[in-house]
């Protein structure tokens, strides 16, 4: 076929698939998922970038508690706050964060990869810990978050986690897990993915990471923050 012919056959293809295509034939040419074989596995940086969204959605529900805390009328919600506090420490330090300290951050120090990246993510763990540590004291006891003071020192500490994090897990997404992955062939990356889903079910049980993503739905809920639809600007 000469360049001018494979051109018109090139632009014929564009205009049917632009004019007469569905969504039927798209979805007819998209591979078919056998109805026997199970569905494909969560791999291991899918896995942890999954775990960093139930983790902002912790972040947003710390980002109302602390609005309304900020306004001196509204009651401090400290049964929600304790349990995003809760969730946080549970799910998003001794589980999220163990993972990248003991799977993560070693394999790319050791490769010679992202030492100073590790090292501020590290800083960053431990920063957060505190803040998590000093949040839960300040919600224990039944005056808890009264007195103005406590109460505006938790809404500090509630933003320095949010301002924190967020870069935090944004870096991690696109610099660090990449950066990961890259030490892998897909066998071994696989099997990582595998290790890691076993590591899940020892330390948070078999539906570890379903329950932490109905626990924090539930605090949106409590909240009235669950309706995906009202963070959409309305036309004016
Ligand atoms: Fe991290
Ligand atoms: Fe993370």
């Amino acid at each position: 076929m000469n360049e001018a012919s494979s051109r018109r056959r090139f632009l014929s293809t564009v205009v049917l698939l632009g004019a007469g295509s569905t969504a039927s034939d798209a979805l007819a040419a998209a591979p078919k998922a056998e109805s026997k074989s199970k569905p494909a596995e969560v791999n291991a940086t899918e896995d942890l970038m999954r775990e960093h969204g139930v983790i902002r959605r912790t972040l947003l529900v710390y980002e109302e508690i602390a609005r309304r805390m900020g306004t001196p009328e509204e009651k401090a919600p400290v049964e929600v706050l304790t349990q995003a506090t809760r969730l946080m420490r549970r799910f998003g330090e001794d589980y999220h964060e163990k993972t990248e300290e003991t799977e993560v951050f070693p394999r790319l120090v050791k490769a010679g990869q992202q030492k100073e990246l590790v090292q501020v993510l590290l800083e960053q763990h431990a920063a957060g810990r505190k803040l998590t540590a000093s949040i839960l004291a300040a919600t224990s006891g039944h005056d808890a978050l009264t007195q103005p003071q406590p109460r505006a020192a938790v809404v500090r500490q509630l933003a320095q986690f949010i301002r924190m994090y967020r870069p935090h897990a944004a870096r991690e997404d696109t610099v660090l897990f990449p950066a990961f992955r890259k030490l892998f062939d897909e066998k071994q990356f696989k099997e990582l993915g595998e290790r890691f889903e076993e590591q899940e079910h020892r330390l948070l049980g078999s539906d570890g990471f379903e329950n932490a993503l109905k626990e924090v739905a539930q605090l949106e809920r409590t909240l009235g923050i669950h309706d995906l639809a009202r963070f959409t600007p309305s036309e004016r």
